[in-house]
């Protein structure tokens, strides 16, 4: 789990990660500032981000959020991104490998994402670890004036 202290890391890494990439949510200039990043480690029940370290590198990162109603407090987001200097060295997988002991031991029975279609890496990692699709998302980002689809995605934990 990150700590306080991961907030400045966090967010470098946040920037690293969507910098020139035209498959993430945030452009570079909406990353959270750290000290927002810092109020969600310490004081978001409802939000939990995990973080992966390589030598003290803080190297990659995984959230899992929620909302507090009844009737979906079964399920949760989750979101991830690893350094481009760390890629393909399994760390996106040990970190949804943790989400996912994280939501069984939690009672989060469902997880859910929304990945670009051109998300190939994304994709082929969330499916490796059991995600299925489960729709499409219609022109759900512009991206530099260009409507991408996005698929919706989920696994049922337990
Ligand atoms: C997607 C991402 C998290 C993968 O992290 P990673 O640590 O490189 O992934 P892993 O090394 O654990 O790879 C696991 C599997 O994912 C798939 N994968 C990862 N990178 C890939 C690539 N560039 N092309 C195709 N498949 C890829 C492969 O199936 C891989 O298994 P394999 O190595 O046995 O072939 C990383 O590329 C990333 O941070 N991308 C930018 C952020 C992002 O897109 N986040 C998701 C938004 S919904």
């Amino acid at each position: 789990m990150a700590d306080l202290q991961d907030a400045d890391d966090l967010r470098a890494l946040m920037r690293d990660v969507s910098c020139g990439d035209d498959n993430m949510l945030y452009e570079v200039d909406e990353i959270p500032q750290a000290w927002r990043l810092g109020r969600i480690i310490s004081e978001n029940s409802l939000h939990d981000i995990f973080v992966s370290h390589i030598d003290d590198v803080l190297v990659g990162y995984a959230g899992i959020w929620r909302k507090n109603t009844r009737r979906i407090q079964h399920v949760a987001g989750i979101y991830i991104g690893v350094s481009k200097d760390f890629r393909r060295r399994r760390v996106g997988t040990s970190l949804i490998e943790h989400l996912l002991g994280y939501a069984q031991r939690n009672g989060l029975m469902r997880l859910e994402l929304r990945v670009s279609v051109r998300n190939l890496a994304a994709i082929n990692l969330y499916r490796q670890v059991g995600f299925e699709f489960e729709g499409l998302a219609r022109d759900a980002v512009v991206v530099s004036g260009r409507k991408i689809d996005k698929f919706f995605m989920a696994k049922i934990t337990q």
